[in-house]
């Protein structure tokens, strides 16, 4: 299929002011999964430019806070999110969320973070891999548990194993390829229910003691 990169998505996320295309396998992903709720707190990791922290910001409502992080800046505002623009492999976000005062736990951890690609299938897998490494070790620190993790991942050879470290670590695992990702991606989200680990909380209240995000 030839590549139009401003196929119907695109346009359609253009049309509901949405920053990109991206929203749809998000809110494909919770139309079938139901992972959001109001007052929920979310930490949205590669959020750049900032669609899927949208679509989030509209789903957990004013009582709910997001946390958006990318190397890029994000230029969008929502009235219940702070973004912070950090590269996360270099980022202490424990003292960071501390100097904004945000509290975790959080609900859901979200990584659509990606490499840019450079056209070496191999190098692009690996550093894809490595970013959702990353993104599971930042959720393993401050997800509360029975939480969410979504994550994005290029299909290599590494993807059981990273099901099988998923699985050690939450109850319930689902694979899904949205039908808004291009045919020639290779891109796959994993979607962990159930965290094993972390502290118990009043889940998707609102915690009134943070004073940003
Ligand atoms: C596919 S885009 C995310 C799209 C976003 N979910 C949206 O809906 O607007 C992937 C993002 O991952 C970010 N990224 C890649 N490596 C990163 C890193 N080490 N730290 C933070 N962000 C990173 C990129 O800058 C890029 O904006």
């Amino acid at each position: 299929m030839v590549y139009d990169p401003k196929d119907y998505f695109y346009r359609k996320a253009k049309e509901e002011n949405f920053a990109a295309r991206s929203v749809f396998k998000i809110q494909e992903i919770d139309i079938r999964l139901k992972i959001f709720k109001p007052g929920m707190k979310v930490l949205d990791l590669g959020a750049a430019p900032g669609s899927w922290s949208q679509y989030a910001s509209q789903k957990i409502g004013t009582h709910g806070k997001v946390l958006g992080i990318d190397i890029q800046a994000i230029k969008i505002t929502l009235p219940n999110a702070l973004f912070l623009t950090a590269d996360m492999r270099e980022l202490d976000l424990g003292t960071t969320m501390e100097r904004h005062g945000i509290k975790p736990p959080f609900d859901i951890v979200l990584s659509d973070m990606a490499p840019k690609t450079t056209g070496y299938r191999l190098q692009d897998q690996m550093r894809s891999l490595e970013l959702c490494e990353l993104a599971l070790t930042t959720a393993e620190r401050f997800l509360r548990r029975d939480g969410v993790f979504v994550c994005k991942l290029f299909h290599s050879d590494e993807f059981e194993n990273f099901r099988n470290l998923l699985r050690a670590k939450f109850s319930k695992i689902d694979l899904i390829k949205p039908k808004s990702t291009r045919s020639e991606s290779k891109e796959i989200f994993f979607i962990a229910r159930g965290f094993k680990g972390g502290a118990k909380t009043e889940s998707a209240l609102p915690d009134s003691s943070a004073s940003e995000v």
